[in-house]
């Protein structure tokens, strides 16, 4: 059985980099707050016994040997990146149970066929581009140097916070790992929702992963006064994508498995007295059936287009990331599930809603996700929050999944 109280204590360690007034965390991508976090991990690796590296792409890896070297690794982690105000556990929880994974076994002399690799995925969130999942893309092969030119809000692109941080983001390609390499990736994560909580469950085990689509929207109106301007004559560029806000919320709502989210606005000028000529803001919109979330979209632009021509604003888009929904593999879901049942945990599968690094190693090897209850569901918030006694026992359902996994025989 793993140890918990190390967990539980690495856990509240990592949580103090990147600590908000508000309670909360912010760690971004390719940050100091990211690379201290990062040291951090790479100490308890060692701690563990692990021999640590960083990839092209500043993937942080802990590497235990197995009986074959030249076997297929198993890969268990997550990221250290958050969100603006992020939880404590949202990524740090499944770096962390990986380690403890791994030295739980180091120190019971236990020995695995295949090598097992410890993984902090390079910024998972997307938070500070608006493009997400950097670290296990470029590890799948699928980072493209046109894709590095997302900027922050400052104007930085991925490809120069690559070189602030000591990375050659030409170099991005020597992190993808060859087919073939990776045996399975497995990752415990909150499940940052309230299904398990319903159930009376501490952990559950994910079938698969829904699919955002990040698009940009652009409203160009014509700035005004606000006391001289009748209101038949205005082009405001606000009221224009106020409107569309309530059709994003009315079409996702029609199917009740789509999600849409406006997370980010920004308006010009910003004067009391001024009718905004132009409005910025993003679209999240997410289903675990990719189809039905892309009707959905189409008929938001539809009508996001038809809203701004009755009002004569100009209407842009554009799409920042697309992905594919991604189903968890039988053999990782079944050996977790054995693993709950070794455990006296009634198995449960449920979806993820949330994004994971897992959806861009689907075509590389065996892909497979965990679940520890959350509080109330949330997440993304300072009041994030899991029990010790639960992220143990998610820690205790990977340990006997990975061990499975990398027992297999390697022929
Ligand atoms: O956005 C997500 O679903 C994940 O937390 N990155
Ligand atoms: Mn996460
Ligand atoms: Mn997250």
């Amino acid at each position: 059985m793993i140890d918990g109280e190390r967990l539980w204590r690495r856990i509240s360690e990592l949580a103090e980099i990147g600590h908000q007034d508000s309670g909360g965390v912010t760690r971004l991508s390719l940050t100091d707050e990211e690379r201290t976090a990062k040291d951090m991990v790479a100490e308890y690796m060692q701690e563990a016994g692990l021999a640590v590296h960083e990839d092209a792409a500043g993937n942080l890896f802990g590497r235990r040997e197995g009986r074959d070297p030249d076997a297929s690794a198993v890969l268990v982690g997550s990221h250290v990146d958050s969100v603006y105000e992020g939880g404590n556990f949202d990524g740090p929880l499944g770096v962390l149970a990986g380690i403890e994974v791994v030295q739980t076994m180091e120190e019971a002399g236990i020995e695995t066929e295949h090598p097992i690799e410890v993984v902090a995925f390079t910024d998972e969130e997307g938070a500070r581009f608006s493009f997400g999942m950097i670290g296990s893309r470029a590890l799948a092969g699928r980072l493209f140097p046109e894709e590095l030119k997302h900027e922050d809000e400052s104007g930085i692109s991925i490809a120069g916070a690559m070189r602030d941080y000591g990375l050659d983001p030409g170099r991005i390609g020597e992190a993808s790992r060859p087919e073939g390499s990776v045996a399975a990736y497995v990752e415990l994560h909150i499940e940052q929702g309230r299904v398990l909580e319903n159930e009376g469950l501490p952990v559950g085990v994910v079938t698969g992963i829904a699919a955002p689509v990040w698009r940009k929207f652009v409203f160009t109106g014509e700035t005004g006064h606000a006391g001289t301007t009748p209101m038949e004559l205005r082009r405001d560029a606000l009221s224009a994508a106020a409107e569309v806000m309530v059709v994003i919320e009315a079409e996702a709502s029609k199917t009740g498995t789509t999600v849409g989210t406006v997370g980010q606005l920004s308006l010009e000028p910003g004067g009391i007295n001024i009718i905004p000529g132009r409005v910025e803001c993003s679209l999240d919109l997410r289903d675990i059936d990719e189809g039905t979330r892309d009707l959905v979209e189409e008929r938001i632009l539809e009508r996001a287009r038809e809203a701004c021509e009755k009002r004569t604003v100009g209407f842009e888009t554009e799409v920042l990331q697309r992905m594919a929904p991604a189903s968890c593999s039988e053999k990782v879901r079944r050996a977790a599930e054995s693993a709950c049942e070794m455990l006296g945990i009634r198995p449960y599968s449920l979806a993820s809603g949330a994004a994971h690094d897992g959806m861009q190693l689907v075509g590389l090897c065996e892909m497979g996700m965990i679940f520890v209850r959350s509080k109330n569901g949330v997440s993304h918030s300072p009041d994030e929050w899991s029990s010790n006694e639960d992220c143990t026992a998610g820690a205790n359902v990977l340990y006997h999944t990975v061990l499975a996994l990398a027992s297999e025989s390697s022929a």
